[in-house]
């Protein structure tokens, strides 16, 4: 059973009351919009003051004490990310980014001169379909009437089409149905094409593992947001492999 006293300690922002319709007394805040962004817990809006109060300075550009502590932890993000997902260095990076939206539209962009099609599911949200059609030709697969991803569309248009990247949602933000993207990965690859993983609705919800670049079911490109996962606002990143993301 949820301990909701508990749950309201570690948010703080649930022991605020609002006036509600329907109430005379003001009532404690029931947040239901995590899908969007999630409030950060006391762990992570401890330390984020005890930075901000303590350590806080210029990152990457100054020489003095508190900006080496600073770009310190700043670059230990990096790591934090890849030992959070199980990448490998030195074939791939991560850029970080202000949200998923975009991390996605980097990849677009960065795609947008290779040769074929991008082909995206019709689970997406806008954000993992607008910069495609944004940047180059586009083709959608489809999904099932039980809400899962219609895997023979996608493998039908893989073999139909040259297509250069295959962008699927991890989980859909509208039914939560959640897609195999290692098997996904796996098709994709067959057919000479890159993955590209929206990780937002995720990140906060399941083990990733991008897995070694020669696995067939090797996640090309993951992007994700922090600010979906508990942390601040304008902690986003986009993972993928080094000889493309060093474009940026
Ligand atoms: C599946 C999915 N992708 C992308 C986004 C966009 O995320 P962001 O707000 O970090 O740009 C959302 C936002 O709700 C989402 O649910």
């Amino acid at each position: 059973m949820l301990d909701i006293d508990y749950i309201r300690e570690e948010f703080p922002i649930t022991k605020k009351c609002f006036q509600v319709y329907g109430s005379t007394e003001p009532k404690n805040l029931i947040y239901l919009d995590h899908g969007a962004s999630t409030h950060p817990c006391s762990t992570v809006l401890n330390k984020y003051i005890d930075f901000i109060k303590n350590y806080y300075s210029n990152v990457h550009r100054g020489k003095h004490y508190l900006s080496m502590i600073s770009t310190e932890l700043f670059d230990r993000v990096y790591e934090t990310i890849f030992k959070y997902i199980n990448a490998s260095k030195p074939d791939n990076a991560i850029v970080l980014t202000a949200n998923t939206t975009s991390a996605l539209d980097m990849t677009a962009w960065l795609m947008k001169d290779y040769e074929g099609i991008t082909l995206v599911s019709l689970m997406e949200h806008h954000s993992n379909d607008l910069p495609h059609r944004h940047r180059g030709e586009t083709l959608h697969f489809g999904v099932n009437k039980d809400g899962t991803l219609d895997m023979y569309d996608l493998e039908h248009k893989l073999a139909k089409h040259k297509v250069k990247l295959v962008a699927v949602t991890g989980a859909s933000n509208v039914t939560g149905t959640i897609n195999d993207i290692h098997k996904i990965a796996e098709l994709a690859h067959k057919h000479g094409a890159r993955i590209l993983v929206d990780a937002a609705q995720i990140l906060a919800h399941k083990q990733i593992d991008v897995k070694p670049n020669d696995d067939p079911g090797h996640i090309d490109f993951l992007a994700a947001a922090g600010h979906k996962a508990y942390a601040p606002f304008g902690s986003a990143f986009l993972f993928g492999p080094r000889e493309v993301l060093d474009r940026v």
